[in-house]
Parts: C-alpha cells; structure tokens; sequence
C-alpha cells in the first residue's frame, strides 16, 4: 500500500474510532438519566417518553428546526400543596385583573380548565368567544366541541389529561384579535400557569397563540404548524385553529398530521377519527 493510502486508511480508522467513542459516551448518559429517573418507584412510565425526550428528541429537533427559545427547565419544582395553592392564588389574581382594557367588557374571566397538575397536553388558544364569556369556560361553543373531538382522537380529554387556557383570559369585543398589549398583558397569567402546571407538552392552536408562544411575530401559520418548538425546555406544537378549520375543511388533513405528530412524540394511541 502506498503511504498516501495507509495514512487515508488510518484517518478513516480514527474518524470510525471517534464516532464509536461518541455514541458509547451517549450511551452511558442515556442509561445513568434511566437508572436515576426509575429509581424512584411511583414514577410513571410516561416519564420514560420524558426522559427519552430531554435526551434525543429535543436536541435533533432544536439541531434540525432551530427552534425559537431557549430550553431552560423549571426552577426546583415546588411540593404539590405549595403548587395547589399558588394556583389557587393565581387564578383569583386573574379573577380581579384590570390590566388591560378588556376588563371593561368581560362578563366574566376565563382563566382555564381540566387537569391542572402536570397534564399531557396544555393547550392555548386565541381569546375567549361569546359563549365562553358567559359561561366563564375556556372552548365551550362550537370550535370547543370540535377541539374535544381532536383530543379524543390522540387519547386525550379536559376531563383527564389535558388543561385548557388561552392567550388573553378575557373576550375581544366582537371576537375580534387579541391586541399585542392584550397579549403581553396576559402573558405574565399564561407563563405562571405553565410553570404551576408544568404540562408535558404545550399545543398552540392558531395564530395569536402559534406567533406569541414561539416569539415569531411575523410567522404564518403554515410555517409554524407541525414542528416542534420550545418553550422553557417544554416541547410545543402548532396547528391551525378549530374554528378556522370549521371555515375551511381543507384544513382538517395538516391538522390530523399535526396531532399524530404530536401523540406519536408523547407515547400516545391515534386509534380514534379525527
Ligand atoms: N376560541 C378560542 O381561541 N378560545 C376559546 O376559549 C374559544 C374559542
């Protein structure tokens, strides 16, 4: 063999070598965060798809879809009573909010509803509708009832897994967008709430939610939807809204790979119809 060849050899050697040395110390941290994470016994198995994420899913998908923010974890989490009753607290700050001029024209504040303790899926929408307003409930009207159909066709419900909120706790008149200063003036609500009920993942549905949630305020729609985000190390997905896709049917079939997406990323059954 030429010296040229042995030395082209030994550099393939060393870079196959390398690799081998890279994956083995993966490996190694993959088992030691499976050994800790299960050492503890009521841990669910859920939190396997957790663990698997924090080590393979987040980094490809920030490496391949430079998401927008930063993946930071929570301060040390807090005991469930402490949780509880800063929930509790929040919720009734939000009750008396007159941070922004839609206090003037509520009927009532629409603060959320389902499971607030560490659900599958938080989902955020764009602002309350006339039903929601009177009803002091989050996606109660027509697109609610449509919303419901899609969590059950990813194995989720408001009942059981899933917590339900919105952008701006209060309507805008006549439906229409939530103002940027409404939205900033809620968001201070939204981000406590996410940080007491630390959801598993986080499902934007339209715009106003998509653009505030991912910081990309002059994004569409069709270029947020079906990817996966970050918001404080908290995995997000963007889909269309329900109401938009009770517009426009055309919708519904980026909608259903959106949440397969979504369920196949948690560990969840896609058996019913979407
Ligand atoms: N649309 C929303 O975005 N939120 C609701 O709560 C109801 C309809």
């Amino acid at each position: 063999m030429e010296n040229t060849e042995k030395e082209t050899v030994q550099q393939k050697r060393e870079a196959l070598a390398n690799a081998l040395g890279r994956t083995d110390a993966l490996m190694d941290s993959f088992l030691d965060v499976l050994r800790q994470d299960f050492s503890e016994k009521d841990r669910e198995v859920r939190d396997f798809h957790a663990t698997a994420a924090k080590l393979i899913v987040e980094p490809v998908a920030k490496a391949v879809e430079a998401p927008a923010a930063e993946t930071r974890s929570f301060a040390k989490p807090q005991d469930d009573e402490r949780l509880h009753m800063s929930f509790q607290a929040l919720c009734s700050d939000a009750m008396d909010c007159s941070r922004c001029q839609l206090c003037k024209t509520r009927k009532n504040v629409v603060f959320g509803t389902g499971c607030n303790h560490r659900p599958i899926v938080m989902v955020i929408g764009e602002g309350p509708g006339e039903t929601e307003d009177n009803m002091g409930l989050p996606f109660v009207g027509k697109a609610g009832q449509f919303l419901d159909k899609w969590l059950a066709a990813i194995s989720l419900s408001r009942e059981t897994n899933v917590y339900i909120t919105n952008t701006v706790k209060c309507r805008p008149p006549q439906n229409r967008d939530p103002l940027p200063e409404e939205k900033s003036a809620c968001f201070a609500f939204l981000k406590q709430q996410i940080e007491l009920i630390q959801p598993q993942a986080i499902l934007c549905l339209g715009k106003p939610a998509s653009t505030l949630m991912t910081g990309k305020d002059d994004a569409t729609m069709g270029s947020l939807r079906g990817k996966f985000f970050f918001y404080e190390g908290i995995p997000l997905m963007c889909t269309y809204h329900p109401a938009a896709v009770l517009r426009d049917f055309s919708l519904k079939r980026p909608v259903w790979d959106d949440l397969k997406k979504l369920a196949r990323y948690l560990g969840l059954e896609t058996g019913g119809r979407a």
